[in-house]
């Protein structure tokens, strides 16, 4: 199966992306992080990229979207890949739906962790005590939500069509949500 894992900034993405990988035995594919991986290679494309991310804007579609390709075609991650933060606004999401339709793959689940600003604000500032992002400051997160409630959450409606979409409380605790995202996949795989 293949997942997306959507929400706004700090909604705890990644959170739940390593928890189902390890489970499921499925592979997590974070184009923050890849891109934060060429920042900190001192790539081209990391130099290139820093000075958008550092800012809380979107890098380019064609970016990430040659970034996610080869996980794609790689047929050792066929059907096993969980998308946290691609896709992004409808492009990306038409972009994603083609790419794995090529490979005979396409989306079974989309996770939606609601959380509202005051939360992510919370998580955020804490975050930047453990790690070290750039983009982890009070002015660049509420930049970072305000991009994605503008060009990230009209994307919903489009898996709304297609039936999709499951909205999770991404205020819950981690584990309440670890447990209600694995009934929603061990129903999808028909073992509950
Ligand atoms: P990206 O890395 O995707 O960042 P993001 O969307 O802002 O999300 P975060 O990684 O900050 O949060 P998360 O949802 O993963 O939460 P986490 O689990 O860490 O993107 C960064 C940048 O890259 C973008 O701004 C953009 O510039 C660029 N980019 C990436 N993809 C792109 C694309 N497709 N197109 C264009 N540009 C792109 O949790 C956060 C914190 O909360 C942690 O400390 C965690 O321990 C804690 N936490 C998690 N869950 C809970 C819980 N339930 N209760 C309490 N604490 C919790
Ligand atoms: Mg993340």
């Amino acid at each position: 199966m293949n997942l997306v894992i959507f929400g706004p900034p700090g909604a705890g993405k990644g959170t739940q992306s390593k928890f189902i990988v390890k489970k499921y035995n499925l592979h997590q594919l974070s184009t923050g992080e890849l891109l934060r991986q060429e920042i900190k290679n001192k790539t081209r494309l990391g130099e290139k990229i820093e000075s958008i991310i550092n800012s809380g804007n979107l890098v380019s579609d064609e970016i990430v979207s040659n970034l996610i390709k080869k996980f794609i075609a790689d047929n050792s991650y066929n059907n096993r890949l969980v998308f946290d933060g691609y896709p992004r606004n409808l492009n990306q999401a038409q972009n994603l739906d083609r790419l794995l339709n090529q490979h005979n793959q396409k989306i079974d689940i989309v996770l939606k962790l609601s959380v509202g600003l005051e939360v992510i604000k919370k998580r955020i500032l804490e975050r930047q005590i453990q790690e070290d992002r750039k983009d982890d400051n009070l002015e660049i997160a509420i930049k970072r939500f305000n991009t994605y409630e503008k060009s990230t959450e009209p994307v919903l409606d489009y898996y709304k069509q297609s039936n999709l979409l499951k909205i999770i409380n991404g205020e819950a605790t981690i584990d309440e949500i670890n447990v209600e995202i694995s009934g929603l996949i061990e129903r999808f795989k028909g073992w509950l």
